[in-house]
């Protein structure tokens, strides 16, 4: 309505209305190192074409007669209700990709402009202290990367929950970064140069840990503690750390979800990473259905990875996603317009994905559920 108004009095919108457009206003905003690190992806980058291009293999049928003028995309996890069925997924690199280096804030800041959640990675920008305090009422979460010493890894989640955070996201597919040439050939690779460390600068275990303000100490000690390749007997000290539900993100295959719902955790997060860390994959749409049948309504089940548009948000949720996550979108949101521009991407997503199920006359989610079918 806002769009038609607006053109009444002859004003045509100020941002991009799908994808490409927006891909390539981002591509002008940034510098051409900084773009390859937020759009490359692991190898050729097959897996991260198929990603996007696996949601054409599904369709959904419309339904008439329906009145289905307001559809109901509220859900409900984790003790709280989501006005919307998206969320920011984490994304370490995004402190850059604002004009003033501070992306993290601003990413909370549009979380609670919105209401859809965002869940905050280890490699902030600011300390995550500062980044939660800017997120108005919205929940947000914070995402792990296992640092290789424990002690560092419970400071981080102690940290987490003591500002305010709501939830922790533990990846589990990145203690190392994948092969990714568009990096590899630009030799681009921001934590090096001290970026998106101030996380770790402001933590007591880490400064013990450096012993010294120097920034090449601080940037060795993070590159020797960065990850930590963890196995199934981690997770009870996982678990041991916090009251606040985990998610696990990373998982593909359902013997993984059923194995980590035994264990005890609160939710899985089906995602191959946009395809940044492992080539030559299925998509992670493919994976899904799969995924969610092992959960079996035990977690909730949370899914990203090549999501572009609202119908996109849609068919994740028909085939049994209780909330989906946008990548890349919003990053190029932020970088192209600031937090207006990160603001105007959701909103699109998500006007787009309401009118979607209004036209098809899909009133809830179990509508889109009962009519999408594979092509
Ligand atoms: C990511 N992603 C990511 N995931 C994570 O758990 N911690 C992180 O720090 C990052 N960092 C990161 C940086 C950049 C630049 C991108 C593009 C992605 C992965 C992210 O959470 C999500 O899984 C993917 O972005 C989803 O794929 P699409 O939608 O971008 O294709």
């Amino acid at each position: 309505n806002e769009i038609y108004l607006a053109a009444l009095g002859g004003r045509v919108p100020e941002f991009p209305m799908e994808y490409g457009a927006l891909e390539a206003r981002a591509t002008a905003a940034m510098s051409e190192s900084l773009f390859s690190y937020v759009a490359g992806g692991a190898g050729d980058e097959a897996t991260q074409r198929r990603n996007v291009e696996s949601f054409e293999q599904w369709g959904l049928i419309p339904r008439m007669l329906v009145g289905a003028e307001t559809p109901d995309l509220a859900v409900e996890a984790w003790g709280h209700t989501f006005a919307s069925p998206i969320f920011m997924a984490p994304v370490g690199v995004i402190g850059l990709c604002d004009r003033d280096n501070h992306g993290d804030i601003a990413v909370a800041r549009a979380a609670a402009q919105t209401g859809v959640p965002a869940m905050f990675s280890t490699l902030m920008e600011d300390p995550l202290e500062d980044v939660v305090a800017h997120a108005g009422d919205t929940p947000s979460f914070f995402q792990l990367y296992t640092p290789k010493n424990r002690e560092l890894a419970e400071s981080f989640v102690k940290r987490a929950e003591a500002a305010g955070y709501r939830g922790i996201t533990v990846t589990l597919d990145t203690w190392v970064p994948g092969w990714r040439p568009r990096d590899l050939t630009t030799g681009n690779f921001p934590q090096l140069r001290g970026h998106v460390l101030k996380n770790y600068t402001s933590d007591p275990v880490f400064r013990e840990m450096v012993g010294s303000d120097d920034p090449q100490m601080t940037v060795l000690h993070w590159v020797q503690t960065f990850g930590n390749s963890l196995t199934w007997t981690d997770l009870e000290w996982l678990r041991s750390l916090t009251t606040l539900p985990i998610v696990l993100k990373g998982i593909s295959h359902p013997e993984d979800a059923r194995r980590a719902i035994d264990a005890g955790v609160d939710g899985i997060y089906c995602s191959n990473h946009g395809g940044r860390q492992a080539n030559g994959g299925i998509a992670a749409l493919e994976t899904l259905p799969a995924v969610v049948e092992a959960c079996d309504d035990r977690v909730p089940v949370l899914f990203d990875s090549g999501v572009r548009s609202g119908s996109d948000v849609v068919k994740a949720l028909g085939l049994g996603a209780t909330m989906v996550g946008i990548g890349r979108p919003y990053v190029y949101g932020l970088a192209m317009g600031g937090v207006p521009g990160l603001v105007h991407v959701l909103r699109m997503l998500l006007a787009e994905a309401e009118l979607l199920m209004g036209v098809n006359g899909y009133p809830d989610v179990a509508a889109v559920r009962e009519n999408i079918r594979r092509l």
